[in-house]
């Protein structure tokens, strides 16, 4: 029997990403879940960040940051960075960091990473800021693509499920998008 339990925001599943930046000339790192594609073509992502984090501390100065997309394999890091602010503890060596193109810290070892400028801050009048950034370069581990696209089968990938809390990984393929729905019908 299918209830309705009100007004809640149970959305599912949500990626985990990692939001680096540099303030007060150091890296810097904190996790999102809220952030999600909103154009193909200029590339451009949304991230809903709170305006109290310290990462936007020096919010008029940032101009470039990146979006990392850990592994099962830095869950510990990427967690202990949602956990402490930096206005408290120091996250610039939490994670070894190379540096992108355009200047954002990177997470190394980090299955992929979007390298983006600041494009538009968008206040709704909420706690946090609505970034709207464009994806200036991406980077990924060579051996971890096929056919030059990322192969997520290799990337021990994470989601976020809300409410509850976890972390879990990416489950088996199935079926094809755009193409599963041609069998609408058929059966
Ligand atoms: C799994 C997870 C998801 C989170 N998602 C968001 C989010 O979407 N937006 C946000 O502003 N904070 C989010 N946070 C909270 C920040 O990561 C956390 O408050 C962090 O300590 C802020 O760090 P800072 O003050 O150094 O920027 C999330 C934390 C975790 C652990």
């Amino acid at each position: 029997m299918r209830r309705s339990y009100g007004p809640q925001l149970w959305f599912y599943p949500l990626p985990l990403v990692v939001v680096g930046a540099r303030v007060r000339e150091k890296p810097t790192f904190t996790p999102i879940a809220w952030c999600t594609p909103v154009e193909d073509d200029p590339p451009l992502v949304l991230s809903v960040i709170a305006k109290e984090h310290y990462i936007l501390s020096e919010r008029e100065k940032l101009s470039v940051y990146s979006l990392n997309f850990p592994s099962e394999d830095q869950i510990v890091a990427a967690d202990y960075c949602g956990m402490v602010s930096g206005y408290t503890h120091d996250k610039s060596t939490v994670f070894e960091v190379e540096y992108g193109k355009h200047g954002a810290p990177l997470i190394v070892g980090a299955p992929l990473s979007l390298e983006c400028r600041v494009r538009q801050w968008l206040d709704v009048g909420e706690s946090c800021w609505l970034l709207v950034g464009e994806v200036v370069e991406s980077y990924a581990e060579e051996t971890l693509l096929r056919e030059g696209k990322p192969d997520v089968s290799h990337m021990k990938l994470l989601a976020y499920i809300t409410k509850s809390g976890e972390y879990r990984a990416l489950g088996k393929v199935v079926a094809r998008a755009r193409h599963v729905g041609r069998q609408f019908r058929k059966e």
